[in-house]
């Protein structure tokens, strides 16, 4: 399938449940791991002349694969990606494979001030980058001064605003693959930065289900109110269908309580919108990305 020149992996019928955190999916036709602008240039070369559909994931933390898994190719930027370091007084750049916790951590140590509000947040900085993933206190969007973008050619450096930053959503086309970022932090004592991101955990904590497989809020929040606040308002915390439960400590989570598939979650899902249209007349759309196809 693949022309001469990628040294990435690539595997065939990789079960999608191990890259996703609601722990479901089937299996990819095809698995790449590209480790190189190079890869990924001879990869999306080979796809597109195969006509072979792909697409990237980030931590597989806000994904949904269904049963019949995804027959095209599943594509992960590999770890030669995930490069954190601090450039100048205040500006980090993250490749966008690395883990987002460890993004918010190395600005604790180095006393950068500006991704507190990100604590907790699992997945990778480009899937964070693509959703503007964010809490109350903040988003990610606000920190971006660059985005390093691949569009097949030549990767590119574009300014933050490009990215048309709003809730949990930016207009970044879905075939541009976002390689890197540049943050515009502010330099503050790392104690300070650390006992805010030590507050944030620990809301978290008492606030949201932990230690068990969820991939974060289920639904976007409609405007001007919660859909965990709704979904709770129907009586529909601990609700099941298979394996898959509407979590009893926070009702926008979706957990997995051990052997749910992704039509017991998506089966779910259906019931609480519906169940919420009912009650209240409000339609909920979803946050996570359904993988179909
Ligand atoms: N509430 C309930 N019952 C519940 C859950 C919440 O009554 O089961 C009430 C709370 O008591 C509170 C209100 O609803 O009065 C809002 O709840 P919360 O503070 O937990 O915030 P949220 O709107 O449910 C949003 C984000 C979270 C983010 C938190 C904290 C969305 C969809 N959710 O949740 O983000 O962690 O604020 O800032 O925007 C995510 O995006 O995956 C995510 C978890």
């Amino acid at each position: 399938i693949l022309d001469r020149g990628y040294s990435g992996q690539l595997a065939m019928g990789e079960p999608l449940h191990r890259h996703c955190s609601l722990r479901v999916g089937g299996a990819a036709g095809l698995f790449a791991v590209p480790e190189s602008t190079g890869d990924l240039r001879v990869l999306m070369e080979s796809l597109g002349r195969d006509a072979i559909p792909w697409i990237l994931i980030g931590g597989g933390t806000n994904v949904v694969f269904s049963n019949g898994g995804y027959s095209g190719c599943v594509v992960r930027l590999g770890e030669e990606f995930s490069r954190v370091r601090r450039e100048e007084e205040t500006l980090v750049t993250a490749g966008a494979a690395a883990a987002l916790p460890r993004l918010v951590t190395f600005a604790g140590r180095e006393g950068l001030a500006g991704l507190e509000c990100l604590a907790g947040i699992p997945g990778s900085v480009g899937g964070a980058v693509r959703m503007n993933a964010g809490t109350r206190e903040g988003e990610i969007g606000d920190v971006v001064e660059q985005v390093q973008i691949f569009d097949g050619r030549e990767p590119q450096w574009i300014p933050g605003q490009e990215m048309g930053f709003s809730y949990r959503r930016t207009i970044l086309p879905e075939d541009r693959v976002i390689l890197a970022v540049r943050l515009r932090l502010r330099a503050e004592t790392g104690e300070a930065v650390r006992s805010r991101v030590a507050q944030q955990m620990e809301r978290r904590r008492t606030s949201q289900p932990t230690g068990v497989a969820s991939a974060g809020c289920w639904f976007r929040n409609p405007e001007g109110d919660s859909a965990g606040r709704l979904i709770d308002a129907a009586g529909m915390k601990g609700v099941r269908c298979g394996g898959a439960q509407v979590s009893p400590v926070h009702a926008n989570f979706l957990v997995n309580t051990g052997g749910a598939t992704a039509a017991d979650f998506l089966a779910l899902a259906g019931k609480v919108k519906e169940t919420v249209h009912e009650r209240f007349g409000i339609s909920l759309e979803e946050e996570v990305r359904i993988i179909h196809g």
